[in-house]
């Protein structure tokens, strides 16, 4: 069972996390959508988020990098507009609040004392809560009005990769759900079980060509020390998270940014060698973000691109398989992933133990 704290023949527990991918969301399409694909979810949990009027997300690390990517899924599925948050800030600089506010704690260990203590607030607030977490009885869980389980098993290596993965899964289908009560057209028609069915195999097919990543981290990103991600829309916020994984664990100076800011700053930076990543996989801004790969390689950027199949270029360097765009961080951020493990590893780093780094956060 992949739910078991072994390694088994994998040399770090990120490597095999990653691996668990596909598993982890076959998993939750079997617990929260039945046979027809409809989502199964307590019926006090949809009526309190259909009576809220906007939606918080709060969250640290790479769950809040989550939120960014599943706010797109949460407008556009179910009608709601959402704020995402760093828990970190909320509560001491805390924003107007709407009328009606729901809150959602996105956290993998249910612990992290950030989160905790926007939740004390809004507990005496008086408002509705629901935290997702991978720790069944965790403090976030007990405390919060409602709990999904993210069942993705143990997560082991510091560097979150399958929680990641797990939560915008979990907030697309809870998202389908509140549309579907509201009766939104673009909730009805997204089959949440074969979109995610499809970013199963997709993934399948990002960790068969690991080797191959392998061999693109050893040629863009093995010695230098500073490197970029780029996108936009939803592939600016996969970046975000694409960058954090690249920094914790093989400590390279590591950002992501929406690409038509690049002009506003960062292209300074730019030098013979500095390896890009873009990421592209929406046809709305595909193009814009090809100029952006022309402006930095005009500079002398290393440029590596991956690119959903629909959007793909001859000389792309990952291919995607196609899903629905909106979901796209789900498979886009499978091979940044790999690309940090990769250049942790081949710079003789513990992937699982990053300096500095706890797995759990319990302080504030
Ligand atoms: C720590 C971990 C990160 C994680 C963050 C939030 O900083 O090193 O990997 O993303 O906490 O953790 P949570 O358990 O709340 O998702």
């Amino acid at each position: 069972d992949a739910s078991d704290t072994e390694k088994g023949p994998f040399p770090f527990y990120m490597l095999k996390e990653i691996n668990e991918q596909p598993a982890v969301l076959r998993r939750l399409v079997q617990d929260y959508l039945d046979e027809s694909g409809k989502p199964v979810i307590e019926a006090d949990l949809l009526a309190a988020l259909d009576q809220a009027d906007r939606l918080y997300i709060l969250a640290a690390g790479t769950s809040y990098n989550a939120g960014l990517a599943a706010k797109s899924v949460f407008e556009n599925l179910a009608h709601i507009p959402v704020e995402v948050g760093l828990a970190s800030e909320f509560g001491y600089n805390t924003p107007l609040l709407s009328k009606k506010p729901f809150f959602l704690f996105l956290s993998q260990s249910g612990e992290t004392a950030d989160s905790r203590q926007v939740l004390v607030k809004v507990n005496q607030w008086g408002y509705p809560s629901l935290t997702m977490t991978n720790a069944q009885g965790s403090t976030l869980s007990r405390e919060a009005t409602y709990t999904m389980l993210l069942n993705a098993g143990p997560e082991i290596a510091v560097a979150s990769t399958k929680a990641y993965t797990a939560q915008i899964a979990l907030q697309t289908i809870l998202a389908k759900a509140l549309g579907e009560k509201r009766g939104v057209q673009a909730a009805i028609d997204f089959d949440a079980r074969t979109q995610l069915g499809l970013v199963a195999n997709g993934m399948q097919t990002i960790i068969d060509e690991k080797d191959f990543i392998n061999q693109l981290a050893q040629n863009y990103l093995a010695t230098t020390r500073n490197a970029f991600y780029i996108g936009r829309g939803y592939d600016y916020a996969v970046s975000l998270e694409a960058a954090l994984k690249l920094k914790e664990i093989s400590y390279v100076q590591a950002e992501g940014f929406a690409g038509a800011e690049l002009k506003h700053g960062t292209i300074s930076l730019i030098e013979d060698g500095t390896p890009v990543l873009a990421i592209i996989t929406d046809k709305r801004v595909a193009s814009h973000t090809r100029g952006n790969v022309q402006e930095v390689r005009a500079r002398g950027a290393h440029v590596l691109t991956i690119a959903m199949e629909d959007v793909a270029e001859k000389d792309d360097n990952i291919i995607l398989d196609n899903i629905d765009p909106l979901i796209s961080p789900l498979l886009s951020v499978v091979p940044t992933q790999l690309l940090a493990y990769y250049t942790s590893l081949n710079r003789g780093y513990d992937v699982d133990k990053p300096r500095n780094l706890a797995k759990a956060v319990t302080v504030e």
